[in-house]
């Protein structure tokens, strides 16, 4: 499993570091070398129409799904998604020969992160029934429309919105925990109780391009200014709420030459909390931060919500079986986590039980080259894995 990661790890649109964003060569390249694997653990590989790679064995009655997501952040970490991915092919492997009164399908979603169009979640929005027909106009950087790129790679945009799964009997995912507890608590694995609700949104300051050497301080209509403020708002909001996360990861300045006064400037803002009423309370408050901080200097301010997921608790019967089985398998305390991180499992729980395996990372890195898992909190997993469906079967 770790060696599959290294060499997915190959996979990148960018020499030198991961970058694997949807609908990328990159990830066809990744893609298709997991649907090999998925032919050696006795799967069947196929794509859907927005290029999710699904492998199944079927079986009697629903189906049981497992997996993660295939694609990267940028300048990312390498098991972040493919460790999920590849953990439950590898327990579909050890299951092979083993009947079971369901079907079992591994999911490597195309698109968790929602780095090249800023809707996270695109691939497993697919399987729950809650792709928008409006994100296939979104474009990205180079001005490439979603449709495209669906189509670029072999997908069917026209099939994107299509009807939910209704036949899941719940959605398991193993996924590295980006966070520091099970490193600082020395243990191996972790259940995850809930998952924070997210809003995505874009701030857009219009200014006036000028001259930096003859236009006066007090004649300026400065973008990156108003921005800059509006950007130390997000941080003090973070700092200042209890259970806030707040971050601005993307600005694009333009004409963005070091003589010329910023005409336009966009920024991405990204809010997390356990409770939706204090996200929500916290985005307001962050909008009209950024039209105060744009009208105090004739700077025009935009706001685009791109996307908002409610927090969403994990399903409690499949998470204390997750849980019991963990604990039987390490003879250790299993935590009960609550993760900051979105995951797929946002998106699943519209239509199945979901529950969630953390493995310990190094230091919580993540996101990041850096990131780091453990060969024997690996085993754990796959053995927490099989064992579930083992039990699950029974
Ligand atoms: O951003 C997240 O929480 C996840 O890595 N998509
Ligand atoms: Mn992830
Ligand atoms: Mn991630």
């Amino acid at each position: 499993m770790l060696e599959r990661c290294d060499v997915l790890a190959r996979c990148s649109e960018e020499p030198g570091r991961l970058t694997r964003r949807f609908a990328s060569p990159a990830l066809a390249e990744a893609r298709e070398l997991v649907a090999g694997w998925m032919r050696e653990a006795g799967l069947e590989p196929r794509h859907d129409a927005v290029g999710n790679l699904v492998g199944r064995r079927d079986g009697p009655g629903r189906t049981l799904l497992l997996g993660s997501h295939l694609d990267t952040v940028r300048d990312a970490g390498r098991y972040d998604g493919p460790l999920g991915v590849l953990v439950a092919l590898a327990a579909a492997d050890r299951v092979r020969d083993r009947p079971l009164p369901f079907a079992l399908e591994v999911a490597a979603f195309a698109d968790e992160e929602g780095v090249r169009y800023g809707t996270a979640y695109l691939g497993s929005a697919v399987l729950a029934g809650r792709f928008e027909a409006a994100w296939l106009e979104r474009r990205d950087a180079d001005g490439v429309t979603m449709a495209d790129a669906i189509r670029g790679w072999g997908g069917d945009p026209g099939a994107v919105a299509g009807p939910r799964r209704d036949d899941l009997l719940g959605y398991c995912e193993v996924h590295i925990e980006q966070g520091p507890v099970l490193d600082d608590a020395e243990l191996p694995v972790a259940v995850v109780e809930a998952i924070a609700g997210q809003t995505r949104a874009r701030a857009t300051f219009t200014g006036t391009a000028a001259h930096a050497g003859t236009t006066p301080m007090e004649a300026r209509r400065d973008a990156l200014a108003a921005a800059a403020e509006w950007i130390g708002a997000v941080e003090a909001a973070g700092r200042g709420t209890a259970g806030l996360v707040a971050t601005v990861g993307e600005l694009a300045v333009e004409p963005g030459a070091a003589n010329v006064v910023p005409g336009r400037v966009v920024a991405s803002v990204d809010v997390r909390h356990a409770d939706d009423a204090a996200r929500e309370a916290a985005v307001r408050a962050l909008r009209e931060r950024a039209l105060a901080a744009g009208a105090a200097r004739g700077v025009e301010a935009g706001w685009e919500e791109l996307q908002a997921n409610p927090a969403v608790p994990c399903d409690p019967a499949l998470t204390d079986r997750l849980a019991d089985v963990a604990a039987a398998v390490t003879g250790a305390a299993v935590p009960r986590l609550a993760s900051g991180a979105g995951h797929d499992a946002v998106m699943l729980s519209a239509v199945a039980p979901v529950a969630m395996l953390f493995v310990r990372c190094d230091g919580g890195v993540s996101h990041h080259p850096a990131e780091a898992v453990r060969a024997e909190d690996v085993a754990v997993a796959l053995d927490v894995t099989t064992r579930l469906l083992e039990e699950l079967a029974a």
